[in-house]
């Protein structure tokens, strides 16, 4: 039997929503799960990129052994059930920058399990599925993104339940995703986080959540500027991040720019704008990182409302 599961790419965080807030993105990874009639093969995990600008060497960077995520949600899932995961070869397409805070290594984990799960006769339903993959993650915004699609706020809770509920994106706003060529391991991207922040920044991002929320509700383009604020963890890592400082003041002053944020982890920039200056920001982000020696991708995308799909089933 062979499954093939093509998952979305996503973007964490969105400013104030440091691992809750998260929205899956039309950039897409293809994991296809097979299992092998030699026995005692083991598990054989492939990684093949579909795009130039995913290099050799981030795929190297890549565990393809017992060690990587994918195996191990896998592993979860067959334990659940009673069973270890053994004959099965994995092949991961990859599109989605690695490293890069589009959620590749969600989407790796994501449909690692649900193409184990099909394998498996559907054991685990999509409860299971998200708690799964928050545990092998650590956090849920990503995952939860890329099972369920669309704009999702979601929280991992004390018992491992992944609690969510999706929020309407205004159309009328634009996501613009500018990612670096440069990678930042999530890793690294948290070890600078605080164990202990302030109790009046904590406070601050409070204020910004429940903006973000009504934001989204009403269609309130100022009330999306103040929104967009956080300072749970970007004010930490934009050192990590050469350029996003000078982007940040740059897009300031441009009137249609409601905010423009790490993703995820970084190093990618996700703005939100309104109205039809897409050019002039993609240029203007475009020639702060060249002056940097930093190639870069800007892409102006729409939000993909579809989580994870099964794609092909052959037996
Ligand atoms: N919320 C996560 C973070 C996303 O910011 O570290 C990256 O996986």
């Amino acid at each position: 039997m062979k499954v093939s599961v093509r998952v979305p790419a996503s973007t964490a965080n969105l400013g104030p929503g440091f691992d809750c807030l998260a929205m899956a993105l039309p950039i897409y990874n293809t994991i296809t799960i097979e299992e092998t009639v030699l026995p005692g093969s083991g598990v054989d995990i492939n990684v093949i990129s579909e795009d130039d600008a995913i290099d050799q060497m981030s795929i190297e960077h890549l565990s393809l052994n017992e060690n990587s995520l994918i195996y191990k949600a896998v592993e979860l899932l067959y334990n659940s059930i009673g069973q270890n995961p053994s004959e099965l070869k994995i092949t991961i397409h990859t599109n989605i920058p690695i490293a890069s805070g589009l959620g590749s290594s969600a989407s790796v984990v994501v449909g690692g399990l649900i193409a184990a799960n099909e394998l498996l006769g559907r054991p685990a339903d999509e409860a299971a599925l998200l708690s799964i993959a928050a545990e092998v993650e650590g956090h849920p915004d990503n995952i939860t993104a890329a099972i369920v699609g669309g704009l999702v706020i979601s929280s991992l809770e004390d018992d491992c339940t992944v609690v969510y509920r999706k929020l309407e994106w205004p159309n009328e706003w634009n996501i613009t995703v500018c990612i670096p060529d440069y990678e930042l391991a999530t890793d690294i991207s948290r070890s600078v986080l605080p164990k202990d922040i302030p109790i009046c920044d904590a406070v601050f991002n409070a204020k910004r959540m429940a903006m973000f929320v009504q934001a989204i509700h009403t269609k309130d383009a100022n009330l999306m500027k103040l929104a967009l604020q956080d300072r749970l963890h970007q004010p930490y890592r934009i050192k990590l991040v050469p350029g996003l400082e000078r982007i940040v003041e740059a897009l300031k002053h441009e009137e249609n720019v409601l905010g423009c944020v790490l993703s995820g982890a970084g190093p990618s920039i996700l703005i939100i704008s309104q109205k039809n200056n897409l050019d002039r920001i993609h240029s203007i982000v475009r020639d702060t990182w060249s002056g940097l020696n930093v190639k870069s991708i800007i892409k102006t995308l729409g939000v993909e409302s579809l989580g994870a799909q099964v794609i092909s089933n052959e037996d």
